[in-house]
């Protein structure tokens, strides 16, 4: 060994250590979900290395990168291949069997003749073989370090490394997450606990999460994080925030995660003092200039800056007559020097329109707001578009924005965190929605050839020397409950980074690796896992937003269960024109609105013609009669009934399917999984009955399999004997069964009824409301025998008797004789008065009695 690599041995021997207690002091603090898709479980070693496990790992490089990139071999081989590697920094001779990284210059002064010669780009990786020794060869550091993670899966799916021999590179620049974090701590749209970066008004001092979290965004090509919310805190670009801000980029450092920031445009004047924010105003430009500077004097390596302006009451350029493009221009010319970028927010409406102007269309608004200003924005902006025109629902089509920009850097928008679409209560894998939006092919350029979205965020649409940047934003939220909340939400965050690096994958494929890495290979439990993933967007909206209708959520407030007429009758222009005759936005060019010719001509004709708009965009183009017949045969009345009918049974069956991994996955997060598919179960009635109700009233067409309104088996609570309990109103009315339930004003309340039918095995049902301010108790009993009790413990996204604290509690296999009395008794808790909306019992198909 020389006298330099054995100073740089000693090095290491220093480093690694220290990168080990970071991880341990994070591993060991994070819920179900951690270590993610990093579980590095043991394989099969002979599998993947024929000629035997390499014992030695070799790193070219001494800058943190690279040792993060060897720490990181070292962990994959401890824990899969259960080996200790010998770590040696610096070229060393007489290898033979070992893994040799470095950057491309590094690797071609090592050894010139083991690269194949050609350049790779930043980020970039390279596998080879020279003899007994795997090359990993990184375009620059980060590419060392991506390399390294792409080694570690292809060992964590077991493929044998014999013959490996690949390259990879980056589809897109700008793959960053945002993080809507708020200083005090609160996540805006978060459904994982509370911020891992803030608490209590301060950046936290113990920032070994936000490193764990960037070694989980690095190992799946992410470069870049914003980690307070695009409505913005001014106090964050003051000199004292500035020096602990650089505190979580010393984190993010070590995997190449740069840190932004979401700043707001109103700064010069809230926090500087200037008597304006008119981004033309030479001192505004001069006061963001100083401001960039020393955000860079605190953090050298700082990515840019994120912007939501004239937006759901942000302050923004239009004060002033000014448009996105100056508002963008001031910042991004304050940041170039430093090589920093704007991400300037495409979702620019006004939330003020008349729902009574039959022409009014927020879905218009970023195209109309954006698409005069294309080229007039500078090169190192960055307009980042929400994957839809509206707002991260169930189903949108995609935002013809993409295409009117033609000279303008993009960034394609998707929400990781599931604001709309269940907040990781539901299961929702995103991929699939993903890919829809990814693969729409705008033909903006007008000629015959195909240019899907996801060409045209690259970066690589034509005429290419218009774009120099674009991209991938992801808004996760994580938080500190296991990143994500639920386990298997966890594929979101996976499968954007994986898109974002390469979004050709099919989201089978990303579904696949993800649980191959995160739960082992068997392939059992890939088939359950899958299929869950898989089925499970569909599943979702089939029982919440039908035919393009968005989801039908309480749009107002917390965006999570049915609250179907808050769409329509305010200017938040969510508004899906539902009356007795018929339904849906007329979006047409011809009577509507006239959003369908934003499109480029192939996509507008398609979208405009009934012969041709798709059945599950239909309500969003088109107002038709509920008696319209789709293309499937239904009606459209038919159609809403029999897909929220599906919808729930599809769900219920989530739960004996994730049941038949008991003992397979480890168990807190077969537990937590459970917890949530069960709560999805039931949460689903609620939303069928919701949906359905409501859409029979409105249309006075019922139900063609007399489903709606009759439920066998459910005895409404106001209708039983009650001791105690007092009957009230449930609003929005579709979400109470029968509009109503009970409420205990008493210290404690029953209400029963005498089992009126056969003898035999039935589930019976309980539907509660479990509010956030109390934990009421609950007793099941049958004849006098306790047979369930369960606390309302939960703490849901509203503090209210409706359908988003609508939740089912389920006995299965119970005993019940003919006479028996049943009987919920409940013990209400502070401002939680024990409410219960009915009880149901059917005969049971389960094999034991459990809950
Ligand atoms: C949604 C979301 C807001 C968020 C906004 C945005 O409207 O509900 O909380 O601020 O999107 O993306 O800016």
């Amino acid at each position: 060994m020389s006298c330099c690599s054995r100073r740089a041995a000693r090095l290491a021997a220093l480093l690694l250590p220290l990168l080990a207690t970071v991880f341990a002091a994070a591993q060991d603090s994070l819920g179900a979900g951690e270590p993610a898709w990093l579980a590095y479980r043991p394989v099969n070693s002979a599998a993947v290395f024929p000629d035997g496990v390499p014992d030695t790992v070799v790193a070219l490089g001494r800058s943190t990168l690279e040792d993060s990139a060897s720490h990181e071999l070292a962990l994959g081989w401890r824990g899969m291949l259960q080996r200790e590697p010998r770590v040696v920094i610096g070229a060393d001779g007489g290898l033979k069997r070992a893994v040799v990284i470095g950057t491309q210059t590094e690797i071609n002064a090592w050894r010139p003749a083991s690269g194949n010669g050609k350049p790779l780009a930043a980020d970039a990786y390279r596998f080879s073989r020279v003899g007994g020794i795997l090359v990993v060869e990184g375009g620059d550091e980060r590419g060392v370090l991506y390399g390294v993670f792409a080694l570690l899966r292809w060992i964590a799916e077991e493929h044998s490394l014999a013959t490996l021999n690949e390259s990879s590179g980056p589809a897109d620049s700008i793959r960053w997450t945002n993080e809507w974090d708020n200083p005090d701590g609160s996540i805006e749209r978060g459904y994982a606990g509370p911020s891992i970066f803030f608490a209590d008004g301060k950046v936290r001092a113990d920032q070994s999460r936000a490193a764990a979290y960037a070694r989980l965004l690095s190992s799946i090509g992410i470069n870049g994080c914003t980690i307070n919310n695009v409505n913005a805190n001014i106090d964050l670009l003051k000199p004292e925030s500035l020096t602990d801000l650089a505190r979580i980029a010393d984190a993010f450092r070590a995997y190449g995660v740069r840190l932004s920031l979401s700043v707001d445009m109103s700064s010069p004047q809230v926090l500087g003092g200037l008597k304006t924010f008119d981004p033309l105003d030479p001192e505004v430009a001069a006061w963001w200039k100083s401001k960039v500077d020393e955000v860079y004097r605190a953090i050298p390596d700082f990515g840019g800056v994120l912007i939501k302006a004239d937006s759901e009451g942000r302050p923004g350029p239009s004060q002033y007559g000014r448009t996105p493009a100056d508002a963008a221009n001031v910042v991004a010319r304050a940041l170039r020097p430093h090589g920093g970028v704007v991400l300037y927010r495409g979702f620019v409406y006004n939330n003020h329109l008349d729902w009574h102007d039959l022409k009014a269309d927020r879905a218009r608004a970023g195209y109309d707001n954006f698409h005069t200003l294309d080229g007039n924005f500078d090169d190192n902006v960055i307009v980042q578009i929400k994957h839809g025109p509206i707002d991260f629902q169930v189903r949108e089509p995609v935002s013809p924005l993409f295409a009117a920009l033609p000279h303008t850097n993009e960034a394609i928008e998707l929400q990781i965190t599931q604001e709309y679409t269940g907040q990781q209560r539901h299961l929702v894998y995103l991929v699939p929605m993903w890919k829809e939006a990814l693969d729409t092919d705008m033909r903006a350029s007008l000629t015959a050839s195909p240019l899907p979205v996801k060409q045209i965020v690259s970066g690589r649409s034509s005429p290419p020397e218009h774009h120099t940047a674009g991209g991938f934003v992801g808004v996760a939220n994580v938080g500190t409950d296991g990143w994500l909340g639920n386990p298997l939400a966890l594929a979101n965050l996976y499968g954007f980074g994986r898109l974002a690096w390469d979004p050709n994958l099919s989201a089978a494929a990303i579904s696949d690796e993800w649980t191959r890495l995160s739960f082992g290979n068997d392939a059992a439990v890939r088939a359950v896992v899958n299929k869950l993933e898989l089925d499970s967007w569909h599943i979702y909206e089939s029982y919440t937003g039908p035919l393009g209708l968005g989801t039908l959520t309480d749009i107002i407030h917390v965006h999570f269960g049915p609250g179907i007429e808050s769409a329509e009758g305010n200017g938040w222009e969510q508004w899906i024109r539902a009356d007795h005759g018929g339904v849906g936005m007329d979006r047409t060019i011809a009577t509507g609105t006239g959003y369908i010719g934003q499109y480029p001509a192939p996509l507008a004709a398609k979208y405009e013609s009934l012969a041709t708009c798709p059945d599950d965009l239909l309500l969003f183009m088109h107002h038709v009669p509920y008696t319209y017949r789709l293309h499937s045969g239904e009606t459209v009345m038919q159609h809403i009934d029999n897909t929220h009918y599906w919808g729930a049974e599809a769900a219920a069956a989530q739960v004996p399917a994730w049941e038949e991994l008991r003992g397979n996955v480890p168990d807190a997060i077969y537990t937590e999984v459970l917890k949530r598919l069960q709560f999805q179960s039931g949460h689903a009635i609620v939303w069928r009955d919701a949906v359905t109700q409501w859409f029979t009233k409105m249309s006075g067409i019922p139900d063609a399999k007399d489903r709606v309104g009759h439920y066998p088996g459910r005895i409404e609570a106001e209708s039983m004997k009650l001791d105690g309990y007092t009957p009230v109103d449930v609003t929005p009315w579709e979400t109470g069964s029968g509009g109503r339930a009970v409420i205990c004003a008493a210290q404690q309340c029953s209400a029963q009824t005498t089992w009126d039918k056969p003898d035999g095995w039935y589930d019976v049902a309980a539907q509660y409301f479990d509010l956030p301010n109390g934990q009421s108790r609950f007793i099941l009993s049958i004849a006098g025998n306790e047979v369930d009790r369960w606390v309302a413990g939960d703490t849901l996204p509203g503090d209210k008797l409706n359908g988003h604290t609508s939740t089912r509690r389920v006995l299965r296999r119970v005993a019940i004789h003919h006479g028996d009395i049943v009987r919920v008794t409940g013990w209400p808790d502070s401002a939680e008065k024990a409410p219960l909306d009915y009880v149901e019992i059917v005969p049971s198909q389960a094999r034991e009695t459990r809950k």
